[in-house]
């Protein structure tokens, strides 16, 4: 609340100290009024005293040769006749009174009979209706020359010809926003102006409704010499070509606003002209496109085009070689089709230094078309980027603008003033990033603008996220904030929500809330670490387990062989194999060759062929296969197929029920598809260990591995555990 009050008052104070900027300094000054100088001039001192004590107390006078006075009624009993506030100034020496908020009605005749010194007169809202023809001429009568009159806020509707007549020269005659003037009372005024130099008129929204302006409209002020002309506010059809004509040759600075269309010589009749502002365009439904010829208007330094409300607009401006500043306005879509132009102007004209393009939609266009228009122009000291939805700026937008004084950024969709983006503006003293969305100023931009102070920077209007990062903003704004200036409007933090009540340029940081991110981020990567170095284990420890196990056989085996006691009296061999004579070769070479005659570890195998003879052939290879710890099936596609197997088979199956320990291996020497084995080889070979046998010499390494794990599984284990027990 406190800070809504605080902007709501800031406003107020920028508003009257552009509006009433004398107000203020009257004030001030009255305050400090300064005591020896009231000594010095004894003979003053009685008159001064008089008039400043029996002034009203809404009256404000300083000065003592030349004085000036400032009256404003704020009450209903500071409402009192014009005569009654006069009386009590001091005609001798009042030079410039300053009526606001009165309601006088009318200025009577020989008003300010007796004001010898006064040239300068300010009437605002002061509801006058009429003015009688003699009310200022006993001012003309002293000062005939240099009149300075500001009528202005009243609703005055008639003006007597000749009311304006008596002074010979007018510095400023300003009749803005006396809307019930009209064309015809505008016209008086100007036929009593006629012959009269007169430096700069003001008759801002007059009333005047004019469907086509003329020559004839400013013909009374052909001789006057005209420097300086404001025509805002009024509706004017079409300017014709000649209605500047009279103007010509004087004329430097036009506010022309508020009309539908202008003819194609208006304003190359120019010679003097320096100043152009033309804007407020009236939308019309014909099809005659508003077009603006500024060629020839070579003396132009500044021109204010303000494109709103027009559809369609051409007009020439990459002409105008001296043009200094330029303020292309509140285009929208319009903009677009003078983008060229504008490149070449300012390619070109290497004088212009302010640029204004506020309004324009720029957001639209790429970083490439925004670097052509921006990039490396070095001799910007001004320049407005307002009101365009700009989101975020490319890094090259503002590269080379070493001399640039002023940007303006504000009513923007900002969300990051990214590092280095204003690098090169060292010279800049007034940054307006104003209602944006800013989360984030990256600080290296504000550190190399050694010129920028706190009343410079306005940042109100924002999202800024107070976290860590901000630090460097915070510590730069409170380092700048020693030097109290009010123009700086605090800014609350938006985000994170608990920090809503706190300042962006004074918000507080834990050490935790600083450092949480490496925080957390080391946290994450040395948990992410040992997750990791624990899953390389257990692959690593998967990968060369079996490798493990089987040195841990060769380790048992190796103690067992020095134990011969420990052996079973019962079994005979390690496995007996069950095979089809095509496999007859594998086994006596390879099977017997590996196992039997290994390097680490030997195993006693058993087979047909080493069966002794004596007996029946089923009686002793039953015998053999019963006095066998594993039987190894060495699985071909004779084997299979072969009936004679079917006895090792069911053998088999009669031990495994004896036994009940995974005692058969299946080596599976080929592919055989399962609808060609028969039901009991599946069964085998789905419930016991298999082994499939490869061409591949790696993998042979592995199988014959596998195999011997398989034969010696349980086998040393149990000894060894039986040997440990004994001991
Ligand atoms: C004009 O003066 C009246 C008092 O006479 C005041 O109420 C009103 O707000 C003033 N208007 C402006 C625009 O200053
Ligand atoms: C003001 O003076 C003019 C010229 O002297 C005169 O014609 C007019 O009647 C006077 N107005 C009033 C109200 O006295
Ligand atoms: C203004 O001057 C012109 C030419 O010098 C002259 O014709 C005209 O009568 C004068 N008008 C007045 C009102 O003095
Ligand atoms: C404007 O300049 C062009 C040439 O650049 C010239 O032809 C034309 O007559 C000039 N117009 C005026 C009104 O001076
Ligand atoms: C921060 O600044 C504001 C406004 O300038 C002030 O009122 C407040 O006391 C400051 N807070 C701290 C913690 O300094």
């Amino acid at each position: 609340m406190s800070y809504l009050m605080f902007i709501f008052s800031t406003i107020i104070t920028v508003v009257l100290a552009v509006d009433t900027s004398n107000v203020i300094q009257i004030i001030t000054d009255k305050q400090t009024a300064n005591p020896d100088i009231v000594m010095r001039n004894n003979t003053y001192n009685a008159s001064i005293e008089y008039y400043r004590s029996s002034l009203p107390t809404f009256c404000h006078c300083k000065g003592i040769t030349t004085i000036m006075c400032s009256c404003r009624a704020n009450t209903k009993n500071d409402q009192i006749p014009l005569a009654n506030i006069l009386r009590n100034m001091d005609k001798k020496n009042t030079a410039t009174i300053r009526f606001e908020n009165f309601k006088f009605e009318t200025l009577l005749n020989g008003s300010f009979n007796g004001f010898s010194r006064l040239t300068s007169l300010i009437f605002r809202n002061c509801s006058i209706k009429n003015i009688e023809v003699n009310a200022f001429k006993s001012i003309s009568i002293y000062h005939p020359y240099n009149a300075k009159l500001r009528i202005e806020i009243n609703p005055i509707r008639h003006i007597e010809p000749g009311t304006f007549a008596a002074f010979k020269s007018w510095k400023q005659l300003s009749l803005n926003q006396n809307r019930n003037l009209g064309t015809k009372g505008i016209q008086t005024v100007m036929n009593d102006l006629q012959n009269k130099t007169v430096h700069s008129l003001e008759i801002k929204t007059c009333g005047i409704f004019l469907e086509e302006l003329t020559n004839s409209f400013f013909e009374p002020l052909r001789y006057s010499g005209i420097g300086r002309l404001n025509m805002l506010g009024n509706a004017i059809g079409t300017v014709k070509s000649d209605a500047f004509e009279p103007l010509k040759e004087s004329l430097t600075d036009l506010t022309l606003w508020n009309f539908m269309y202008v003819e194609k010589e208006t304003f190359q009749i120019f010679r003097e002209l320096r100043r152009l502002s033309i804007g407020g365009f009236i939308p019309s439904r014909s099809s005659y496109d508003l077009n603006i010829h500024l060629q020839n208007i070579t003396a132009l330094k500044s021109l204010t085009m303000n494109m709103k409300g027009v559809d369609v607009l051409k007009m020439q401006i990459s002409v105008l070689p001296n043009l200094c500043d330029f303020h292309l306005i509140s285009g929208s879509a319009v903009f677009d089709p003078h983008r060229y132009q504008l490149i070449t102007l300012l390619d070109n004209v290497k004088s212009l230094k302010e640029l204004d393009l506020s309004g324009n939609l720029l957001f639209e266009y790429t970083d490439e078309q925004l670097c052509q228009l921006f990039e490396d122009r070095s001799n910007f000291t001004f320049l407005s980027l307002r009101s365009n939805y700009f989101s975020h700026l490319p890094q090259c937008m503002f590269k080379g603008m070493y001399d640039l004084k002023t940007l303006l950024l504000n009513k923007n969709r900002l969300t990051n003033i990214q590092k280095d983006l204003f690098k090169d503006l060292h010279s800049l003293n007034k940054l307006d990033l104003s209602r944006n969305a800013l989360t984030f100023i990256d600080l290296s931009n504000l550190e190399i603008m050694s010129q920028l102070q706190l009343r410079g920077l306005s940042i109100y209007g924002n999202n800024f996220e107070c976290n860590c990062k901000l630090k460097g903003l915070r510590n730069w704004l409170m380092e700048k904030m020693t030097i109290k200036t009010k123009k700086f409007i605090a800014e609350n933090c938006s985000m994170p929500s608990y920090k809503h009540i706190e300042y962006v340029h004074n918000f507080t940081m834990t050490w935790l809330e600083c450092n949480t991110i490496p925080f957390t981020l080391g946290t994450t990567v040395s948990g992410g670490l040992i997750i990791f170095l624990i899953v390389v284990t257990l692959v690593l420890l998967r990968h060369f387990w079996k490798d493990i196990e089987y040195r841990r056989m060769i380790f048992l085996a190796r103690k067992r062989e020095q134990d011969e006691n420990m052996h079973d009296p019962l079994i005979e061999h390690d496995a007996f194999v069950s095979y089809h004579s095509e496999k007859q070769l594998w086994v006596e070479r390879d099977l017997c060759q590996e196992l039997e005659n290994g390097e680490d570890i030997k195993f006693k195998l058993m087979f047909d062929d080493r069966i002794i003879p004596g007996g029946s052939l089923f009686t002793s290879m039953g015998q053999a296969i019963h006095n066998s710890r594993k039987i190894i099936f060495v699985v071909s596609r004779g084997w299979v197929k072969d009936a004679m197997n079917q006895f090792e088979v069911d053998m088999a199956l009669v031990k495994l029920l004896d036994d009940y320990r995974d005692m058969i291996i299946v080596l599976l020497m080929e592919h055989i598809p399962k609808a060609e084995m028969p039901d009991k080889v599946k069964m085998i070979i789905k419930h016991n260990n298999c082994l499939r046998w490869s061409n591949k010499e790696k993998k042979q390494a592995k199988f014959w591995r596998d195999l011997k794990l398989e034969l010696g599984k349980h086998h040393f284990e149990a000894q060894g555990q039986n040997h440990d027990e004994l001991i």
